[in-house]
């Protein structure tokens, strides 16, 4: 199957296009950048040049493909647009890549009850995230002019990528700023928990909804929750601080890691995949994120071994 890709240099996109270059498609990513297009051609995968705001780029590059994934920017409503545009009417499929972030409210650190999985709807409080969900109603409308469109929600990514991007946001971030304090940190109590999954278990995800995803349909990415203080702990005992966390001031991580820094990092994401596994029989069989922090892959990376 001959598929364009956005989002193909990055952690997700770049890790989805090396299991669909192996599964023996022909893949055509957007690039911005010439160091981009070089990094793609070395993988085997045909650049096309444009930003995410190049919109004839990206539709007649969806019109010349058979399939459409869209890993770049969860936000990007224009992209969304344009695809759905350029595919309406030809049944193609087109995976859009969201987030779990979704579920997210303002929480300082505290647990928060509510779990949702694919059947449960979501009323999002945070801008972003309001703007994220009607992006995502863009894509489920499009089931109905003729797209197999589908959103694809990933929640906390962990694990080494496989294409030109090797770390994700998230628990690097934290790695970093526990080594800047040498100590592991949470906002707040730490209660708050965000599900999680291997980065080898999404891209067999990715793999089955564009072979068999239904139309309209979203699908979490999920293999388990922690607390973002166990988490601290892990990287805590992995960088050598003897599992020592404390409290990281919403200002202080605001200022390390930007303004989304409270709800990367201060907030609850708790899904579930229960579609992706009921109706996929999708089976996540990555190691748990704990073990990847203390005897796994950030081991490897930030301790040598
Ligand atoms: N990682 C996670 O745990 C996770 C979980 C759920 C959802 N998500 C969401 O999924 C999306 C992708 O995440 P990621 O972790 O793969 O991010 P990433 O590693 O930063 O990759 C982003 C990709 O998008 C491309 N891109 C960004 N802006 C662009 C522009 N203006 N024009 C052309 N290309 C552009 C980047 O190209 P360059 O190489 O040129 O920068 C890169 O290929 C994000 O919206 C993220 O919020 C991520």
């Amino acid at each position: 199957m001959k598929i364009f890709m956005t989002g193909a240099t990055g952690y997700i996109g770049g890790s989805v296009a090396v299991k669909l270059l192996g599964l023996g498609h022909d893949i055509t990513g957007l690039v911005r950048s010439e160091t981009g297009a070089a990094e793609l051609r070395a993988l085997g995968i045909h650049p096309i040049r444009g930003s995410l705001d190049d919109l004839d780029v990206i539709s007649q590059a969806a019109r010349e493909a058979d399939a459409v994934v869209d890993a770049a920017e969860a936000n990007h409503e224009g992209v969304v647009a344009a695809i759905v545009d350029a595919l309406r009417g030809s049944g193609k499929a087109f995976l859009h890549t969201s987030g779990s972030g979704i579920v997210a409210t303002r929480a300082d650190g505290r647990l928060v009850e509510a779990v949702y999985d694919e059947f449960t709807p979501v009323v999002p409080t945070l801008p972003r995230m309001q703007q994220r969900a009607a992006i995502d109603q863009v894509v489920f409308d499009a089931a109905r002019d003729g797209v197999r469109a589908i959103v694809i929600r990933p929640s906390m990514i962990y694990g080494g990528g496989h294409g030109p991007r090797k770390e994700s946001f998230q628990v690097p971030a934290l790695i970093e700023a526990a080594k800047a304090q040498g100590i592991g940190l949470h906002i707040g109590p730490g209660e708050n928990r965000w599900a999680n999954v291997h980065i080898d278990d999404v891209v067999d995800l990715y793999a089955r909804v564009l072979e068999r995803g239904t139309a309209g349909a979203l699908y979490y990415a999920e293999n388990g929750e922690d607390s973002l203080k166990a988490i601290a702990e892990a990287i805590s005992r992995m960088l050598g601080f003897g599992g020592k966390t404390r409290e990281w001031l919403p200002e202080e991580a605001e200022a390390a890691q930007g303004v989304k820094a409270h709800t990367s990092f201060g907030s609850n994401s708790r899904v579930r995949a229960r579609r992706s596994r009921e109706e996929l029989g999708w089976q996540p069989t990555g190691p748990s994120l704990l073990h990847d922090i203390e005897s796994g892959w950030y081991r490897k990376v930030h301790r040598g071994g």
